[in-house]
C-alpha cells in the first residue's frame, strides 16, 4: 500500500509587513535581513487564526484533490501556535470544513511538523487503517514573536498548507518508470539540545504551588546554534534518506525544504553537491512560517505547473525540538 498526495492548498493572510515596516520597530535594516536571511517581506495575521487558515488551506487541497470534506478519514494539524489549548486545530478544521466522519488531532514538532503528520498519515495508510488523510501545517507566529527582538522578529511569518493524500493499492507507474508515492522518510529528535530554541507556555499557577513563571512567554532562539544544527542535520538526513532508498542526489527532481533562511538552503545543496536551481524558494515573500512553509511551497510549485507527474521530491525539515526529518516521494 502506499501513498499518493493528490490535493494542495495554501492560505495566507491579507496583510503584508516588509522590512521597511520592520525598520520603524527595531533597530534593523532591509538590507541586513534580505543579505543575511534572504526575506523581504512577510504575512500577518489581522483576524487570520491558526485554524481559519487551515481550513481555507484544506478546501483548496480537497478541491484539488476532487472530493468532499464528508470524504475524510483523518485530519492532522502540525502547529505549535494554536489560538486554543482545547480543542485542538484539527477538531475546529473538522468542525469548519464539516468533514464529520474524520478523526482529528494535532502533532507539534514546530517547523519540522508538517513532515512529521504526513509521515504520521504515511503510517495511518500504509497499515490500511485510513483511506486518506488531510495533512495541515498551519501557523500564526506573530501572536509568539517578540516585537522587540530584532533577533527573531525579522525572520517568522503566519500562514498555512495543506495536502490531501490517498492510500493506494495500485503501484501506478508514471511515464518515466518511476512509482507514484512515498518512497521513504528518516526523521530524527535531540531533545538535549531543546532550548536553543524555546517558548514558553503558561506557568503552573495556582494556590497550591509556590512556582513562579521564569521563563518569557515569546520565541526565544540563539540562531547561531539552530544555523549550525541545521546545515549539518539536514543534509545527513537527506543522504540518510537517499542511501535508504540507493538513490543518488541526481535522481532528485526538487528539494522542497524547510524555508527558515536563504543561506540555510544554499548551504544544504553545497554540501549535497547538488544543483541549487533544484531547490524551489519563496521565503522572500513570506518569510518562515515553522510548519507552514513546506506545504505553502509545495501548493505554489505544483499549481504552478512545476511539479510534474513522476518528478522525485525530496521534503526536507529542522526545527525547534530540535527536530529533523526528510521524506521522498514521487509524484
Ligand atoms: O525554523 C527554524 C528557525 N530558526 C532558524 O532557522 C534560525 C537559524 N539562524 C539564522 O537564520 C541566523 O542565525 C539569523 C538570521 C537569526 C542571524 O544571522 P547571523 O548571521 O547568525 O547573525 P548573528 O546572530 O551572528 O548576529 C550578527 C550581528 C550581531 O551584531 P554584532 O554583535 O556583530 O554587533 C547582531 O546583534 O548582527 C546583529 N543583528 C542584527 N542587525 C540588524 C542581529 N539581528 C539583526 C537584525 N538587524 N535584525
Amino acid at each position: 500500500m502506499t501513498m499518493k498526495i493528490t490535493g494542495t492548498g495554501s492560505a495566507l493572510p491579507e496583510r503584508k509587513v516588509t522590512n521597511f515596516d520592520l525598520e520603524k520597530l527595531v533597530e534593523t535594516s532591509d538590507e541586513w535581513i534580505q543579505k543575511r536571511t534572504g526575506i523581504a517581506e512577510r504575512r500577518i495575521s489581522d483576524g487570520e487564526t491558526v485554524s481559519t487558515l487551515a481550513a481555507d488551506a484544506c478546501r483548496k487541497a480537497l478541491e484539488m484533490a476532487g472530493k468532499t470534506a464528508d470524504e475524510v478519514n483523518l485530519i492532522l494539524v502540525a502547529t505549535c501556535s494554536p489560538e486554543l489549548l482545547l480543542p485542538c486545530c484539527a477538531c475546529q478544521v473538522q468542525a469548519m470544513i464539516g468533514a464529520s466522519g474524520a478523526v482529528a488531532f494535532d502533532l507539534n514538532a514546530a517547523c519540522s511538523g508538517f513532515l512529521f503528520a504526513l509521515n504520521t498519515a504515511y503510517a495511518y495508510l500504509h497499515t490500511g487503517l485510513y483511506k486518506n488523510a488531510l495533512v495541515v501545517g498551519s501557523e500564526v507566529l506573530s501572536k509568539l514573536v517578540d516585537w522587540s527582538d530584532r533577533g527573531t522578529c525579522i525572520l517568522f511569518g503566519d500562514g498555512a498548507g495543506a495536502v490531501f493524500v490517498e492510500a493506494s493499492a495500485d503501484e501506478m507507474v508514471r511515464g518515466n518508470g518511476r512509482r507514484a508515492g512515498m518512497e521513504c522518510m528518516v526523521q530524527g529528535a535531540d531533545g538535549a539540545k531543546g532550548m536553543v530554541l524555546s517558548c514558553a507556555e503558561r506557568a503552573v499557577n495556582n494556590a497550591f504551588t509556590s512556582q513562579k513563571q521564569t521563563q518569557s512567554p515569546y520565541i526565544y532562539m540563539d540562531g547561531q546554534e539552530v544555523y549550525k544544527f541545521a546545515t549539518k542535520q539536514v543534509p545527513a538526513c537527506i543522504q540518510e534518506a537517499l542511501d535508504k532508498t540507493g538513490l543518488a542526489v541526481a535522481d532528485v527532481d526538487w528539494f522542497v525544504l524547510h524555508q527558515a533562511n536563504v543561506r540555510i538552503i544554499e548551504s544544504v545543496a553545497k554540501r549535497l553537491k547538488a544543483d541549487i536551481a533544484k531547490f524551489p524558494m519563496n521565503i522572500h515573500k513570506i518569510g518562515n512560517m515553522s510548519s507552514a512553509t513546506i506545504p505553502v511551497l509545495l501548493d505554489e510549485w505544483n499549481r504552478g505547473g512545476r511539479i510534474k507527474e513522476g518528478d522525485r521530491l525530496v521534503l526536507s525539515g529542522f526545527g525547534a525540538g530540535l527536530t529533523y526529518g526528510a521524506s521522498i516521494l514521487v509524484w
